[in-house]
């Protein structure tokens, strides 16, 4: 008789923006006449931009020719495209990273929930708390986060780190030691950020005490101030203690196209072995490659036209952040993210929990936003408005919430 892996029945409900679909599905099947406006998941709403849509079309029509036909891609992802990242994401900021140290994959979601396969499962894991549910769903199902209590919402082997308003939602170096670290930065969901010298504090620790960080860098492409590190290997020594992953997504709106990359430095090692021959050994046995149509259109991100065109695309969101950010402090919200970062991150009116002011925001404003709580305890009385929506949506939305 086969057996399962009971692991999956630890967890606890489905994963959180499934959650939430079902639920405005519901409402929506019981409300037909009501508009309903989505700023839940991060999921873009401008059409790709048009440097990239002439690659993709230039990609096809090769595919349709015996002479430029393209079967697997290479395991590691084309060399066109690995250069076009080393260059402008890390050589252009002084940072040291070869072509053959990234990984292209259809999407930073799949790396950020596979990579800890490489990884024993005694090694022991800290979080952020709230955190992107990805990384901690995944190693529950890998076995490596031990029980789960109801009560506090937390599992008896992660160590959490706690970021709130007194930290301004920054984590503290964890008393007790860990294996692996997740850091996203700037963060998914309170939209804070951390400085260069912050980040390096990280980098130093995670090299003193044996750690390695694994630093989802997907929101890179919103920060706006200076001191903000837009990659890790930004800091001293990162090159022996972190693996990025980088997407497609929310720079060049790839949430439907797919792509994404993961960088492992070969100077990252327990003892002998070096972490990249790892994830090189999976990736060769369990992918073939994101579509070579895709790493062309994600070549054209780093064009002179891409750049510009995306910059302007960038800035369309972030005029949504800030629309939402200031309708709700005029509302008399408490809110913060919002200026390095899609995301907004505001404190529940009086007692209500995250879940409840999901549920008063959908009746009342018919706005879908994603109650903190879904994030780990630490989100509780919190609530995650995106600024991924359209102008036209993000302003009706806050005209909406401001009349509640
Ligand atoms: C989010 O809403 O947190 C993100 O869109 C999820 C993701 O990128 O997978």
């Amino acid at each position: 008789m086969f057996k399962i892996n009971e692991n999956y029945l630890k967890l606890p409900g489905s994963y959180l923006f499934s959650t939430i679909a079902k639920k405005v599905n519901e409402f929506q099947a019981a409300n037909p006449d009501k508009s309903v406006i989505r700023l839940g998941i991060g999921d873009v709403t401008q059409p790709l931009a048009p440097a990239i849509i002439d690659a993709l079309h230039g990609a096809v029509d090769e595919m349709g020719k015996a002479e430029t036909f393209h079967g697997y891609a290479p395991d590691l992802g084309y060399e066109f495209l690995r250069t076009a990242i080393a260059k402008n994401d890390y050589a252009d900021r002084g940072c040291d990273i070869a072509a053959d140290e990234i990984f292209v994959s259809d999407g930073a979601k799949c790396d950020s929930g596979n990579i800890q396969e490489i990884f024993s499962v005694d090694n022991k894991i800290a979080v952020c708390d709230p955190v992107y549910p990805v990384y901690v769903d995944t190693n529950v199902m890998a076995g490596r986060t031990g029980t789960y209590d109801p009560k506090t919402e937390m599992w008896s082997d992660v160590i959490y780190m706690p970021c709130t308003a007194e930290n301004n939602f920054a984590p503290e170096l964890p008393k007790e030691t860990p294996d692996m670290i997740y850091l996203c930065f700037p963060n998914n969901p309170t939209g804070a950020t951390i400085t260069k010298d912050q980040l390096q504090v990280w980098v130093d620790y995670a090299n003193k005490v044996g750690a390695v960080i694994i630093y989802d860098a997907a929101y890179e492409a919103y920060i706006s101030e200076p001191d903000v590190p837009h990659t890790i290997f930004e800091c001293e020594g990162a090159r022996t203690c972190a693996i990025e992953l980088k997407s497609f997504s929310k720079n060049a709106g790839f949430t439907g196209t797919r792509l994404g990359y993961t960088v492992i430095p070969k100077d990252l090692k327990c003892g002998d072995v070096m972490l990249h021959s790892l994830w090189a050994r999976r990736h060769g046995t369990k992918y073939n490659g994101a579509p070579y149509i895709q790493q062309r259109a994600g070549e054209a991100v780093y064009s002179p036209e891409g750049k510009e065109q995306l910059a302007k695309q960038v800035a369309y969101y972030m005029n949504n952040a800030k629309v939402i950010k200031e309708g709700l402090q005029e509302a008399g919200y408490t809110v913060s993210g919002g200026v390095n970062a899609p995301y907004i991150w505001l404190k529940t009116p009086g007692s209500m929990t995250s879940w409840e002011f999901f549920d008063y925001l959908l009746a009342n404003a018919n706005v879908v936003g994603t109650p903190g709580s879904g994030f780990g305890p630490s989100g509780e009385g919190y609530f995650r408005l995106t600024a991924f929506g359209t102008y036209e949506n993000t302003v009706a939305a806050l005209e909406r919430i401001r009349k509640m």
